[in-house]
């Protein structure tokens, strides 16, 4: 792990009209890709869209029915390749026929620890998913080579995550994982240990981090179409590796615990690093804790935005006055955004907090402890709000996606590392900029 922040903004992106930006992922509405796909609209590029798919009530994955697609392309404001690009492997029949959700019939949330899966099946499943996966993404790459018009540059975003094996137990487990306290509280180095935790491993690394590895690979013909008509080819990704925010006054690098997910998120940088190495611009941009469809079941992963208040200010930002007066239209009455902020300081920089602190120890398992701090932190918090639907978290996640969002842009104009930290200073930075 090579710890690479950006401290310095990189110059505009000289994209420009008739350039493409491929969104590999959907959008929904308070997701990351939002701030890039406004960014790329602002250049004038042609944004192209595409989906994972649905499944139908059989478990068959199939193309976004009529309504479905039109209503994807409103959102999006572009067309989408109507072609699923799911990942994972969860509903993947072995070579027995039966999917890893069928091993799961029946069990229940109690016997976690005890369940075992038949890995051989799941090691057929994962194959069988890679395979779906890797040839639709394949007809992605055939219909795009239509679409990109000779000498455009192309910007393809990765924003896939995800890969929670859709069977009834779950739920219930991580919600004890990463939302329990007390008598609910489940160890999530106990959970990662288990047979179900080893299932989810897998499915994040699919999901998260190898289809990336397939994107690249996937598109290498397309890439050299583009390329040999002129046009510039780069790969931005959306990580998480910690985040650096304001403590005490100073930038620290700080992160969410437990981040399940981060094993399969350093192996998103690896595939960026292993396409660098052969000459491919493919980064990894490791971006702050917001609030997303996403990210809502890391509950205290929010407790980490508050401080962006401080970095917009210090850093001269001049959304800090407008996202300061949205921010208090908010709060609960007498609430202030003074206090707020001082426990959210007082949270991170708390004693409490000091065994998670290292980065090359990263991710770290939860304690009882720790999520006991977290979570009521996290209530408190909340409960600063008047409507705890409508939060000042949401209002700085979008200012992090729109920063996050023009620094990716910019960045991947003249690509110069596989992988990057934007940290609050950069993204403040960014903001202040225009
Ligand atoms: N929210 C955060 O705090 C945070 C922090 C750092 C990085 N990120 C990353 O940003 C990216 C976008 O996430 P977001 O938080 O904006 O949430 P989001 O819910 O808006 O986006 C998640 C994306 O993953 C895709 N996806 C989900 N399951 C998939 C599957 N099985 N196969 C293929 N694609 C699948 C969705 O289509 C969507 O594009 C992710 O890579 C996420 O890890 C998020």
């Amino acid at each position: 792990m090579n710890y690479n922040p950006m401290r310095n903004l990189p110059a505009d992106a000289g994209y420009k009209a008739g350039d493409v930006l491929v969104l590999c992922g959907e959008l929904f509405g308070r997701g990351y890709a939002n701030g890039i796909v406004e960014q790329a609209r602002r250049l004038g590029m042609t944004i192209i869209g595409t989906t994972v798919g649905r499944r139908e009530s059989d478990g068959t994955l199939r193309p976004l029915n009529q309504d479905e697609l039109a209503a994807a392309e409103e959102l999006l404001g572009a067309k989408i390749i109507n072609i699923p690009l799911e990942a994972g492997f969860d509903m993947e029949p072995a070579a027995n026929g039966l999917t890893p959700l069928d091993q799961l019939k029946g069990a229940k949330p109690d016997e976690w620890s005890t369940i075992r899966l038949d890995l051989n099946a799941l090691e057929e499943s994962r194959a069988a998913g890679t395979k779906r996966l890797r040839a639709n993404l394949a007809a992605v790459a055939a219909e795009l080579a239509k679409r990109v018009p000779a000498g455009a540059n192309m910007l393809l975003v990765h924003t896939m995550a995800g890969g929670i094996p859709r069977a009834r137990l779950f739920m219930p487990l991580l919600n004890r994982v990463f939302k329990g306290q007390g008598d609910k509280y489940l160890s999530s180095a106990d959970f990662w240990g288990a047979d179900l935790g080893k299932l989810c491993d897998w499915s994040f690394n699919e999901v998260t981090a190898d289809s990336l590895a397939y994107l690249i690979d996937e598109t290498a013909s397309l890439r050299d179409q583009v390329a040999s008509a002129g046009g510039k080819v780069s790969y931005a990704a959306y990580g998480y590796h910690g985040c650096e925010v304001l403590v005490n006054g100073a930038y620290k690098w700080q992160s969410y615990t437990p981040y399940l997910q981060g094993w399969a998120k350093m192996r998103l940088e690896d595939h960026a690093a292993a396409a660098w190495a052969k000459g491919i611009k493919a980064t990894v941009y490791n971006c702050p804790e917001i609030q997303t469809n996403s990210s809502a079941l890391f509950l205290g992963v929010e407790i980490s935005l508050y401080p962006l208040l401080e970095a917009l200010k210090k850093e001269g930002a001049g959304v800090a006055a407008e996202v300061t007066a949205a921010c208090n239209k908010l709060l609960a009455e007498g609430a202030t955004l003074e206090k707020m902020l001082e426990r959210a300081n007082d949270y991170l920089a708390s004693p409490v907090m000091k065994p998670f602190d290292a980065i090359s120890a990263w991710p770290h398992h939860s304690t009882n402890e720790q999520m006991e701090f977290m979570l009521t932190r996290s209530a408190e918090l909340i409960a600063m709000n008047a409507n705890p639907k409508e939060i000042v978290c949401s209002v700085l996640s979008g200012a992090v996606f729109r920063g996050v969002g023009k620094l990716m842009l910019d960045s991947s104009w003249e690509p110069q590392a596989p992988v990057w930290w934007l940290n609050h200073d950069i993204i403040a930075k960014r903001l202040a900029k225009d």
